[in-house]
């Protein structure tokens, strides 16, 4: 069997929660790859609405193993937080969750030293979630991480990097309580010990040759990518589809359907270029009807029209094989819409996303017209009004890969699995 890989194809918060666990039935595993608790996946069902940061969103439907894999970067903390919560909702997760040896830790220190240096960046702030996530992955390139599987061994390793971080905490003259962070992330440590800790590579490989599918959980968006994103307005982990191989341990060739997952607009959280992106009511009105505030960190979502430009850019990085479509109903009573085809750059147009999306940098758009209808109540295509089958083909045609899903509303019921010819 392959490993499918399900991607944020924007800046982020495109719906990738609320879609694996509506795909989940269909997979016998369920796995983590990059990232950790600067995500946010939100998922609504039976009224009841969990927001999950490091624990894969296969975890709500039964019978389904679900991994952290290496690629990861954990905070005991959080996660303990995390996985309180859903025991203390009837979720009982130690059976059922896995974490690789191979994950890094995110250490207290590694947190105030993303405060600090966004601090001492000042107005040329990334705006991270200040989860630790740019420092754990620092130490994790410059070999000096600590690993889930390092706990047997952890005392020496784990002073060594304090003491490395809180000499640069000094020399930033950043100011801190170390004594109380370290008591409850060291309890949390403890907390993390009740959970099977696994080869996961060796695991998801063999669970493949058995015959399993596996469904990979992308976290952030392309957009967002240390590699491709629009550098240094970034964050540290690669979110494309070639991250899932170095995040799970799987090669290339067992890669399947690479579903890329899009908002009928676009938001973005934090610093960093937007081409695309509304001062006016009009972006007032997407982030009213889309509720676009953060689901960690509470902070507004910027938001915008589509941008083609750089969806094109982030489907032919990741291969997509399968458009899905989030928040179609943010868009209902919209009269136009708007679609960005090409920029302007200095002057000249272009369909390539440019090295830097800042400067004399404009977006062309197309206009279509809005279908003026509600669509959270939809459950079928066949109740698609026409405007809304004839956005669906413009971005077909644009992207040259099918809309699969469409989503009409954040209940786990508000999908709607389109029937092409093909499927
Ligand atoms: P993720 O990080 O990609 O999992 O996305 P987030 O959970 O951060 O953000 C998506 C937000 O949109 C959440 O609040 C979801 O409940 C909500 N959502 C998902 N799909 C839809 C949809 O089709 N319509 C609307 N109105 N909200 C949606
Ligand atoms: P999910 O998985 C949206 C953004 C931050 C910041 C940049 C770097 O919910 O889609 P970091 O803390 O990673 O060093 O921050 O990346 N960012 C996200 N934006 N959704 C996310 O995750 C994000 N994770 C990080 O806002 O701009
Ligand atoms: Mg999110």
């Amino acid at each position: 069997m392959k490993v499918d890989v399900l991607l944020g194809l924007q800046w982020g918060d495109e719906g990738k929660g609320k879609i694996v666990d509506v795909l989940t039935p269909a997979y016998d595993v369920i796995a983590r790859f990059q990232g950790g608790p600067n995500a946010g996946h939100t998922l609504e069902f039976e009224g009841h609405k969990y927001v999950l940061r490091s624990i894969p969103s296969g975890i709500f439907q039964g019978g389904k193993t679900n991994i952290i894999g290496n690629g990861v970067v954990l905070d005991p903390l959080l996660f303990k937080q995390e996985a309180e919560a859903l025991a203390a909702s009837g979720h009982d997760l130690t059976r059922r969750l896995s974490i690789s040896k191979k994950a890094h830790l995110i250490l207290p220190t590694h947190r105030l030293l993303d405060t600090a240096y966004e601090a001492a960046k000042g107005s040329g702030k990334i705006g991270t979630t200040g989860k630790g996530i740019g420092p754990a992955y620092t130490d994790k390139i410059s070999r000096n991480g600590l690993r889930v599987g390092d706990l047997h061994d952890f005392e020496a390793k784990y002073q060594a990097a304090k003491a490395r971080h809180e000499a640069i905490l000094r020399s930033l003259n950043f100011a801190y309580d170390m004594e109380s962070l370290e008591a409850e992330w060291l309890d949390a440590l403890d907390y993390l010990k009740r959970f099977d800790f696994i080869d996961s590579e060796h695991l998801v490989n063999s669970y493949l040759k058995e015959g399993k599918t596996v469904l990979a959980e992308g976290a952030q968006g392309t957009m967002l990518d240390i590699d491709f994103g629009s550098y240094p307005f970034v964050t540290s982990s690669s979110t494309v589809c070639a991250g899932c191989c170095t995040g799970l341990g799987v090669s290339p060739h067992s890669i399947g359907e690479v579903y890329g997952i899009f908002k009928a607009y676009c938001t973005r959280v934090g610093s960093g270029p937007f081409p695309t992106e509304l001062f006016d009511e009009t972006g007032e009105t997407m982030r009213r009807e889309g509720n676009e505030y953060g689901s960690v960190t509470g902070r507004k979502r910027r938001c915008g029209w589509i941008d083609l430009v750089a969806l094109r850019y982030a489907v032919m990085i990741n291969g997509v094989t399968q458009l899905i479509m989030m928040k179609s109903d943010v868009l209902d009573t919209f009269d136009t819409i708007k679609a960005c085809v090409a920029y302007t750059v200095g002057g000249e147009e272009t369909t390539i996303f440019p090295y830097e999306a800042t400067g004399d940098l404009n977006p062309v758009y197309v206009e279509l017209p809005g279908w003026q209808t509600a669509m959270t109540s939809m459950r079928s295509e066949d109740e698609f009004p026409e405007e809304f089958n004839a956005y669906l083909s413009f971005l077909e045609e644009e992207l040259e890969v099918p809309v699969k899903i469409v989503s009409v509303g954040p209940d786990r019921e508000q999908t709607i699995i389109r029937y092409t010819e093909d499927s």
